[in-house]
């Protein structure tokens, strides 16, 4: 089964810092790293890593060269991303010890998407497919509302999440992943408990994957839930983690698996990615992502 995710292509300038640097604060940093990133093509070469036919899509700038070249070298199909005038998106991303992150986003080309790019490239696939989106590109209302009646299924990660969000027929999307803090921006609710409630409620169409850090994840439809535990792992870099888990959780249900052993694998993934550098330079090889759950099986 083939996969359009439309969504950003960003080069991250990754820089390490003893601690994230407050207002007014001034900070040295111990190195500056450039790596590919963007949400979208993160999760894109999570999917094709994880074994999915993958195609992205999504606009670069005239510095886009080196991410073309990073779908290229992870088996993406790149045939739907344009090059356009002017800059590429990017990030500045401070990485402190201990792996958290602070990440600031500029659009650039990322934000000059256009309705007859997006048809053309929604024209490719055929009802059943598979569509995934972030929130790091314009006109999702209008990609959702052309998937949908295409009859294409839907996976949407909100991220990073912005209200409007709300507007863009989430009751179409089949499937909708989420940390706990969009999660709590998505409901007004603390207890994951109580987000699951909620969204399975307004949206009993969708199929809810809630991550939840340190206690794992879990899946919700149709009055199922399943917890997937966490993998207790030292955190290097959390960047990309999520993407990580996103695009192989996606990989494995469209293979065919069960949503538990989908969130085992994607749990897998994640686990490794946060013990390397940069987003999708950490992202592991399904040999590796096999191996540790084999090594050691979720109990
Ligand atoms: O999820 C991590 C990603 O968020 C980074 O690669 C950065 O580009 C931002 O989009």
């Amino acid at each position: 089964m083939r996969i359009l995710n439309y969504g950003s292509l960003n080069l991250d300038y990754t820089y390490h810092v003893q601690h994230i640097v407050a207002p007014g604060e001034t900070v040295a940093s111990s190195g500056l790293e450039v790596f590919c990133g963007g949400k979208g093509l993160n999760q894109s070469i999570a999917l094709a890593k994880a074994g999915a036919s993958v195609f992205h899509g999504g606009m670069t700038g005239e510095d886009g060269d080196p991410l073309l070249e990073a779908c290229r070298r992870s088996g993406v199909d790149s045939r739907f991303i344009r090059r356009i005038e002017g800059r590429s998106g990017s990030a500045v991303i401070q990485v402190e010890r201990g792996g958290q992150n602070s990440i600031v986003l500029y659009g650039g080309a990322n934000q000059a998407n256009k309705p007859e790019f997006v048809d053309e490239a929604l024209a490719f696939f055929e009802e059943g497919e598979w569509l995934l989106l972030q929130n790091e590109v314009n006109g999702l209302d209008y990609m959702i509302e052309k998937a949908h009646s295409n009859g294409l299924k839907i996976a949407l990660n909100p991220s990073p999440f912005q209200e409007d969000i709300l507007k863009c027929g989430i009751e179409k999307v089949s499937l909708l992943f989420l940390n706990e803090v969009e999660g709590e921006q998505l409901t007004k609710k603390t207890e994951p408990e109580q987000m699951i409630k909620i969204l399975n409620r307004e949206y009993p169409e969708t199929a809810v994957v809630l991550t939840l850090g340190g206690a794992g994840a879990v899946y919700a439809a149709g009055g199922e839930v399943f917890l997937c535990p966490a993998r207790k792992v030292e955190a290097l870099d959390t960047t990309g983690a999520g993407d990580t888990f996103t695009g192989y959780f996606l990989a494995a249900l469209t293979d065919g698996k069960t949503p538990r052993r989908c969130l085992e694998e994607a749990a897998a993934a994640a686990a490794i990615a946060v013990s390397r550098l940069g987003a999708s330079a950490s992202i592991p090889e399904r040999s590796e992502v096999e191996k540790l759950l084999n090594d050691s099986p979720v109990r």
